[in-house]
């Protein structure tokens, strides 16, 4: 077991760890995390046979496991329901632990399950593909998806522990890790230009997973996510920057049906529209486009047509209840959150997706 770093998200009594090495999960210690023997370890068809022999070598005797289906269409108040029953079938206490072991899904699904059971129990994130890792399991936002919408059921609640073990990556689909540099490349271009630079030099690197490479790159994402929820916890204004590229992303997710493209993929070309939208110089979209192929993601939009990328746009400010908003940039590393936009520009990126 290695540990390449440790940052710790500044939420005064609810403080956590952000524990980030190899070898970790199996070898790591984890007593001074859990309150009691309860442990309830809730993973998923796929990620179970890889790796949850080995984790559970970390829990007390006694723990229960909960393996939920795979997928997104499985993020539903049903499945957390799931979790709850289990929760409470094995009589699980008060200071039992909830530890969510997967992607996205899985940490959403039983983070949401953790501040629900008797009001709020422990939770330990143990995010096992790269979108998790540098995003989803940091910062207490947790819920499923419901009929309405997407992520329209949750809670705030934070872990008390997120434990990355670089290693789980070895065995993620290409596919999925490509999608997770989307995200990765998107704290660059948000919040820091010399990180920016760094993955410019280093995506060649990072294409082939070397193991030092991800935990820097994995490090300083992580630091920049704790930095902007520890601003702005509950998303009342800064935390919104995270959003840079998903207003366009989610639009054209939405409109060529969810899982047809992954969300990295839909957000890599969302970056590209949002950058435009903000009149950063023509030199500065071209490093993000370059940035954007060399990971091997997307850089054009599907062509859907302006028309219905417009409609799916509109939808998702329904959903948020918000005035339409977005996130655009100053210059690379500097974004900030605006509803003053040129409505003109924002017809012609549009209409370039109508082709
Ligand atoms: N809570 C938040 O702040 C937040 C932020 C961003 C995204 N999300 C949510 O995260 C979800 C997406 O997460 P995701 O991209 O991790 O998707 P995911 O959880 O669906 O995982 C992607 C696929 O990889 C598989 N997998 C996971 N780890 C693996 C491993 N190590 N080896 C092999 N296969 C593995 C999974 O079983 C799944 O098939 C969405 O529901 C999204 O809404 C939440
Ligand atoms: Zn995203």
């Amino acid at each position: 077991m290695v540990i390449s770093s440790t940052i710790t998200v500044d939420l005064g009594e609810r403080s956590y760890p952000i524990i980030i090495g190899n070898g970790l999960i199996g070898d790591f210690d984890l007593a001074e995390y859990l309150d009691g023997p309860d442990c309830l370890v809730v993973t998923n068809e796929t990620v179970a046979p890889l790796y949850l022999p080995t984790m559970q070598k970390m829990l007390p005797a006694g723990r229960v496991v909960e393996s939920l289906p795979d997928g997104e269409q499985y993020k539903t108040l049903k499945t957390a329901e799931q979790v709850l029953d289990r929760l409470a079938a094995s009589q699980a206490s008060r200071d039992a632990t909830v530890i969510a072991l997967g992607g996205g899904v899985v940490g959403d699904i039983a983070g949401f399950a953790a501040a629900c059971y008797m009001r709020g129990v422990a939770f330990i994130q143990m995010p096992t593909t790269l979108l998790s890792q540098v995003d989803s399991s940091v910062g207490g936002k947790t819920g499923v998806n419901h009929v309405e919408g997407k992520n329209l059921i949750g809670a705030f609640h934070q872990p008390r522990l997120v434990l990355i073990d670089t290693d789980t990556l070895k065995t993620l689909p290409d596919r999925e890790f490509t999608a997770g540099l989307a995200e990765v490349i998107k704290y660059g271009a948000i919040a820091d230009g010399d990180f920016f630079a760094w993955l410019e030099a280093n995506m060649v690197e990072l294409k082939n997973k070397n193991p030092e490479a991800l935990a820097q790159a994995i490090h300083r994402c992580c630091e920049l996510k704790a930095e902007v929820v520890t601003e702005d916890e509950r998303e009342a204004d800064r935390r919104a920057i995270l959003n840079f590229g998903h207003t366009f992303g989610h639009a054209i997710e939405n409109s060529l049906g969810y899982g047809e493209w992954l969300h990295g993929e839909a957000v890599a070309v969302g970056m590209l529209m949002a950058a435009e939208l903000s009149r950063v110089s023509e030199d500065e979209q071209t490093r993000l486009r370059n940035l954007i192929e060399a990971a091997e993601l997307p850089s054009r939009p599907p062509a859907i047509g302006a028309e219905t990328m417009r409609t799916a746009m509109q939808m998702d400010k329904k959903v948020q209840g918000k005035q339409p908003r977005f996130v655009l940039l100053r210059s690379l590393g500097d974004a900030y959150v605006t509803s003053d936009y040129d409505g003109g520009l924002l017809d012609d990126i549009l209409n370039k997706a109508d082709i």
